[in-house]
C-alpha cells in the first residue's frame, strides 16, 4: 500500500491529534521542528519528534526570500510530499501560505484540500484568530485537522512593521487570549504562540484545554517548535534571545567543504582506494 494512503493506526504507534491531546492532559511535553525535505525530516522522525511542521518559513530557509510571503502553495506541496516521503511516525503539520486563504473560506478549503491529498499532510497550519475563523471552520468540517497560529505572525509582517515581541500591550493581550479561545472553539487541535511574553502564553496554556506550542513564548506551554536550520546552527545571521542552537553546522559544513576542495587541488582525493 502507499505509504500516504496507510491508516494512521497501523505499524509502530503513530503521533494523532488525539495523541497530542493525551500528552497535555498528561503534561508530556511536546516536540516539534520544522522541516522542508526527505533527509531532514527521515533524521527528525528517526530522533523521534512528536510533529513536524513544514513552515511557510521555507521561502527564507530554502529559497532565500527575506520574508515568508512569496512561497506558492505548489512549492510548499513540494516541500510537504518530500517530508512525508522521509517519516514514519511523527505527525505532520503544513502551512497554508499567504494568499490561500485570507478572505475566501472556499479558497481556504481548496488549499487545504490540496495539501492533504497531493502532499499527503496530516493536519495545516494557518496564521490569524478571529478574521479567519470562518475559513477554520470550513476547513474542519472537511474533517482536516487545523493548528492555530497567534501572536508574532510572519505573514503580517508588512502589517507589524518589525519582527519584534507581540502582546506586551494589555489590549493585544487580551485580543490574543480571545483569538486563542475562538480558535479551541472551533475546534483547531493545538496553537502556536509566536513570540510573546511568557507570563501570557502561560495564561494561555492554562486555560485551553489544546495542546499550546511555543516559538519564544517561554517554558509554560505545553511543547515548544524551532525551525531546524536555526537549531542547527545552519543559520549563522539569525539569533534571537529565544534559539538555543544544538549544533554548529554552518562552521562544521564550511571546513568540510574546504577541506574536500583542498583534497581536490592538491590531487589527495581520491586516492588509490577511492577508485575503480
Ligand atoms: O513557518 C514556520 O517555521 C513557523 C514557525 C516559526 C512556527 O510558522
Amino acid at each position: 500500500m502507499d505509504k500516504n494512503l496507510a491508516p494512521v493506526s497501523s505499524g509502530v504507534k503513530k503521533i494523532t491529534t488525539h495523541v497530542l491531546q493525551e500528552m497535555k492532559m498528561k503534561g508530556e511535553k511536546i516536540s516539534m521542528l520544522t522541516a522542508y525535505d526527505y533527509t531532514m525530516a527521515k533524521i527528525i522522525d528517526h530522533a523521534g519528534i512528536d510533529m513536524i511542521l513544514v513552515g511557510d518559513s521555507a521561502s527564507n530557509v530554502m529559497a532565500g526570500h527575506e520574508t515568508t510571503l512569496p512561497i506558492t502553495l505548489d512549492q510548499m506541496i513540494y516541500h510537504a510530499a518530500s517530508v512525508i516521503r522521509g517519516i514514519n511516525n511523527c505527525l505532520v503539520v503544513v502551512d497554508l501560505p499567504f494568499g490561500t486563504y485570507q478572505g475566501n473560506s472556499k479558497t481556504a478549503l481548496e488549499s487545504s484540500i490540496r495539501i492533504m491529498k497531493e502532499a499527503g499532510g496530516h493536519a495545516i497550519k494557518i496564521e490569524g484568530g478571529k478574521e479567519i475563523i470562518e475559513s477554520v471552520n470550513r476547513i474542519l468540517s472537511a474533517g482536516i485537522p487545523v493548528m492555530g497560529h497567534l501572536g508574532l505572525t510572519p505573514q503580517s509582517i508588512y502589517k507589524f512593521g518589525t519582527y519584534t515581541v507581540r502582546a506586551k500591550e494589555e489590549e493585544e493581550a487580551e485580543r490574543l487570549i480571545e483569538d486563542a479561545k475562538l480558535l479551541e472553539q472551533a475546534g483547531c487541535f493545538a496553537v502556536v504562540l509566536e513570540k510573546i511574553p511568557a507570563k501570557l502564553a502561560k495564561k494561555v496554556a492554562e486555560e485551553l484545554t489544546i495542546p499550546v506550542i511555543g516559538i519564544g513564548a517561554g517554558n509554560g506551554v505545553d511543547g515548544q517548535v524551532l525551525v531546524v536550520h536555526d537549531m542547527l546552527g545552519l543559520n549563522k545571521d539569525f539569533s534571537p534571545r529565544f534559539l538555543r542552537r544544538y549544533a554548529n553546522l554552518y562552521e562544521d559544513m564550511l571546513g568540510a567543504v574546504q577541506g574536500y576542495i583542498t583534497d581536490v587541488k592538491t590531487q589527495d582525493f581520491p586516492n588509490d582506494k577511492e577508485q575503480y
